[in-house]
């Protein structure tokens, strides 16, 4: 089954002259002043479902310097679930945010907020074409000249559709990892830079994280990385031999992580998928084990969550010391078996 989150933008053609504006290669569109977000919900929003939002909304805030602010102002967007979609105008103005009533968007909040703050679909970059084959007939993709390019390309933002006949990634590999729901690292970046967020003091953080600009004692890592300084794991690396080792794990309703370790620095690990309970959902959101074999933390690898023709069975070489594997939790619990060996 495939997934698509449904989110539209709209353009404003009354842009406040006084508003912050970016760098042209960061954005031509206006973002919300002193990094505040300012809003209020509609009299009918349910208090359940503005918990979610808020929810939402602190983590972001956790992560960047942007600030969600309920106000009555003059301009102010509406957060109101009259609608028929999930959409939100992109960037900064009034107008409003839909979110239609249902599961559907209430796991889109993460992408609408990000349109609401500057952020455009993934997949309406102007570098879309080295990544997705997008058919022109779809009037959903829109050749988008002001989106941000900040960040580069990654299969794992929040930002992406998942895959689809007239969306497909020319490297299929990722095809189930498109449509992902939680923020990835490169979309909480894309925030940071959008709005300049920054720490007076930059800490020394390791594995490709950096200061945290809303706490800036500590530094905003790659999954599988943690600590202050993105240099601790959850557990300790296992120690690969030459020959094949299985790793079996079921996985509930929590991320967990394993770390294979290499010996020696010349040592490369080969590591594949065996075999697992398929939950094929777009962007894999059933549940995924992703082996982190890219050799920069910060983009996502392939998830597998579909035997989708034997695909899972290829062989990764991973230099990476540890390599981290990240199972994604889902919405059942799910098996797993890896293989893996050193060479
Ligand atoms: C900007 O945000 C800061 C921190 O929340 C606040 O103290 C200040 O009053 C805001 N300034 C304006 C002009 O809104
Ligand atoms: C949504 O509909 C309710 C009536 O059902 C109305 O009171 C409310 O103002 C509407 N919200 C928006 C943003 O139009
Ligand atoms: C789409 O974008 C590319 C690259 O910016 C540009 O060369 C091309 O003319 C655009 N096509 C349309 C139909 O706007
Ligand atoms: C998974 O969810 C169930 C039901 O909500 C809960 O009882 C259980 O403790 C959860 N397990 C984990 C590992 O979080
Ligand atoms: C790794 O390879 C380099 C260059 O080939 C070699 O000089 C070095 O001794 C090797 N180290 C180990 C631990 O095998």
């Amino acid at each position: 089954m495939l997934w698509i989150i449904l989110s539209f933008f709209l353009i404003f053609g009354n842009l406040d002259a006084s508003v912050i504006r970016q760098k042209r290669q960061l954005s031509t569109r206006p973002i919300w002043p002193n990094a505040t977000y300012l809003f209020h919900f509609d009299e009918v929003f349910p208090e359940w479902r503005k918990k979610l939002v808020w929810e939402v909304m602190d983590f972001i805030s956790s992560v960047t310097c942007v600030k969600f602010q309920e106000s009555y102002e003059e301009v102010v967007r509406i957060i109101s679930q009259n609608g028929t979609r999930c959409a939100s105008p992109v960037a900064y103005g009034g107008g409003i945010v839909n979110l239609k009533p249902g599961k559907f968007c209430d796991n889109a909040i993460n992408h609408e907020l990000l349109h609401s703050l500057g952020i455009q679909h993934e997949q309406e970059r102007s570098d879309t074409a080295v990544y997705l084959n997008v058919k022109k007939e779809n009037q959903l993709f829109l050749n988008n000249s002001e989106i941000s390019i900040i960040a580069p390309f990654d299969f794992g933002s929040a930002m992406l559709y998942a895959g689809t006949e007239n969306l497909k990634p020319y490297d299929m590999d990722y095809y189930y990892t498109m449509g992902t729901l939680p923020l990835s690292f490169f979309d909480i970046y894309n925030v940071n830079k959008l709005y300049s967020c920054t720490c007076a003091e930059e800490l020394k953080c390791e594995n490709f994280g950096y200061t945290n600009p809303s706490s800036c004692d500590k530094c905003i890592c790659p999954d599988g990385f943690f600590g202050k300084l993105c240099n601790e794991l959850k557990k300790e690396p296992i120690q690969p031999t030459h020959s094949w080792q299985t790793l079996s794990k079921t996985v509930e309703n929590e991320t967990l992580y394993e770390y294979i370790a290499l010996p020696h620095q010349n040592a490369t690990l080969e590591i594949f998928v065996a075999e697992f309970d398929e939950n094929p959902l777009g962007g894999c959101h059933g549940g995924s084990v992703e082996i982190k074999y890219l050799p920069d933390p910060r983009f996502t690898s392939p998830k597998v969550c579909s035997h989708d023709g034997g695909r899972y069975l290829k062989v990764r070489a991973s230099s990476n010391n540890p390599t981290v594997i990240v199972y994604h939790e889902g919405n059942k619990p799910l098996n797993y078996e890896i293989k893996y060996r050193y060479v």
